[in-house]
């Protein structure tokens, strides 16, 4: 098993939005190690989101390769590429995503939906997930029964509830006060401390990246020298 768990191959992405081609990435190279946690900084329109869509492949290259474990990705089928992400990818989103008829719970269980499980099973690591976010008491409770960082909690215990090697946060703690935060990232750190998780992490807060072990600074679609304080 290589150290690398992606590495990406001169990374073309080029939207084409009525006549107008924008080139995003123009030959972008990266390698992530496994159990690295990553923030990625950057100002509006570098590509931070497009960049974690390609890296969980709801997104694909125009051109270039991405490895995933000495895998390519890009050039799976619709079918096998769901089920490579349902195996090791994990999505976590600013605005939680949430589905708002369901309970905790049953948000949590959603991934597992896509496994051959037991409903034995799946209550397990549902309870087990909302265990690990400190949320085992708020199980039967909606969205809007929620704060907003219980909720990011409850969509943290959906991500890590397959057990995924991954986890992909675009401004996890965006719509969240300095303490609510606090908690988010402890919670995520703990993840990559104690469980091997390797995080991806877009932010604009430097204070979020600073929890990170790598902090990468994008800019027109290039990893450029940035100080993070900056
Ligand atoms: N589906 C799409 N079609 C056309 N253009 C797109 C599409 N998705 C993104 N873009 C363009 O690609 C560029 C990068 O977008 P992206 O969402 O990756 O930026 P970002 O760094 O995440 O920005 P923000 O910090 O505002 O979230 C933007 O100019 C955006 O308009
Ligand atoms: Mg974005």
């Amino acid at each position: 098993m290589s150290d690398n768990l992606y590495e990406l191959k001169d990374i073309h992405k080029l939207f084409v939005k009525g006549r107008e081609p924008v080139e995003i990435f123009d030959g972008l190279n990266m390698t992530i190690k496994r159990g690295d946690f990553i923030s990625i900084m950057g100002p509006s329109g570098s590509g931070k989101t497009t960049l974690l869509n390609m890296l969980g492949g709801v997104d694909k290259p125009t051109q270039g390769k991405i490895l995933f474990d000495g895998q390519e990705i890009q050039s799976l089928g619709e079918g096998k590429l769901a089920k490579w992400r349902a195996a090791h990818i994990g999505f976590i989103f600013q605005f939680y995503n949430l589905m708002p008829m369901l309970t905790a719970a049953k948000n949590v269980e959603l991934p597992l939906l896509l496994k051959k499980l037991s409903a034995k099973k799946r209550k397990e690591n549902v309870e087990a997930a909302l265990a690990l976010v400190g949320l085992s008491e708020r199980a039967k409770h909606r969205p809007s029964e929620l704060s907003g960082g219980q909720q990011q909690r409850v969509a943290i215990a959906r991500a890590i509830v397959s057990d995924p090697d991954v986890l992909l946060c675009d401004e996890p703690t965006g719509d969240l006060d300095r303490a609510t935060a606090t908690e988010i990232l402890e919670n995520l750190q703990q993840l990559n401390r104690e469980f091997n998780k390797t995080i991806i992490m877009v932010t604009h807060d430097p204070v979020a990246a600073s929890y990170a072990s790598t902090s990468l600074h994008l800019d027109k679609g290039e990893f450029v020298e940035r100080d993070v304080a900056a």
